[in-house]
């Protein structure tokens, strides 16, 4: 289901939001290599409890985990665990927060030392490619233009922009209607509202747009190639005149 939320429930979601953004700040400014995905993970959820919100990915469908740490050639929702992280990987960290009710969600793909320059460029197109699907977004703006956006970015860089998992609505439901894919026919799909709250999240590879889900433990999706791949996420709200990102 679309939801369309009131000024009180943008006021919550602002809350929930703030709460991702800060935690991907503090995971930024304390991520080093020699640490393992789970010590990630647990920097994760002491922050978010400490704030008096709820790591919703924790028990979400099983998931078992405050966060999804996905490493190189992992696209998302990595496991956290006993994988170091090493000097020249680039780490994608996926939270989602939920507080009163509602859930804010985000992402960020850090450079950890010393990364190689095409790895950094895939980080640096990734981002480029979120920030070219708001240009211009607004109540009446048709929701493909989001994936087109991005997969006409992602593709004229000489990468491949993964199809198997799209952005979503989000609200009292970490994943609600609609669907927002990464790829798509300029002018087409639903029209945005004015309080519609989605997340946008660009997920691109360096090489194939082709992925191997879930692995050994159900959940981890590994590039097809063994290439790296890189994730970029905010919550955003729609306003009449453009997008407010709740997450930055
Ligand atoms: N935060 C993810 C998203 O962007 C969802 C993670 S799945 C979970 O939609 F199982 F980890 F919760
Ligand atoms: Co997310
Ligand atoms: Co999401």
């Amino acid at each position: 289901m679309v939801t369309v939320k009131t000024g009180e429930e943008i006021a919550l979601m602002r809350e929930s939001c703030r709460i991702v953004k800060e935690t991907l700040d503090f995971v930024g400014k304390n991520i080093r290599a020699g640490m393992t995905t789970k010590e990630v993970d647990e920097l994760v959820y002491k922050y978010i409890i400490s704030c008096g919100a709820y790591p919703s990915e924790l028990g979400y469908e099983g998931y078992p985990a405050s966060s999804c740490v996905s490493v190189n050639e992992v696209v998302v929702h990595g496991i956290p665990g006993d994988r170091v992280i090493l000097d020249g990987d680039i780490v994608g960290v996926d939270i989602t927060a939920e507080k009163n009710g509602f859930h804010g969600d985000a992402a960020r793909t850090f450079l950890v030392g010393n990364v190689s320059e095409e790895k950094r460029r895939l980080v640096k197109v990734t981002e480029e490619c979120f920030f070219k699907a708001i240009e211009g977004l607004r109540a009446g703006s048709p929701l493909f233009d989001i994936g087109y956006a991005v997969q006409a970015h992602a593709e004229a860089n000489g990468y491949g922009v993964v199809r198997a998992l799209t952005g979503h609505g989000i609200g009292r439901s970490m994943h609600e209607d609609p669907a927002v894919p990464n790829y798509g026919r300029k002018g087409t799909g639903m029209r945005l509202k004015a309080g519609m709250t989605i997340c946008i999240e660009p997920m691109i590879n360096m090489g194939t747009y082709k992925v191997f889900m879930g692995g050994d433990d159900g959940w981890t999706v590994v590039t097809a190639d063994g290439k790296p791949a890189a994730h970029y996420e905010n919550t955003v709200l729609i306003t009449e005149n453009g997008v407010e990102i709740l997450t930055l």
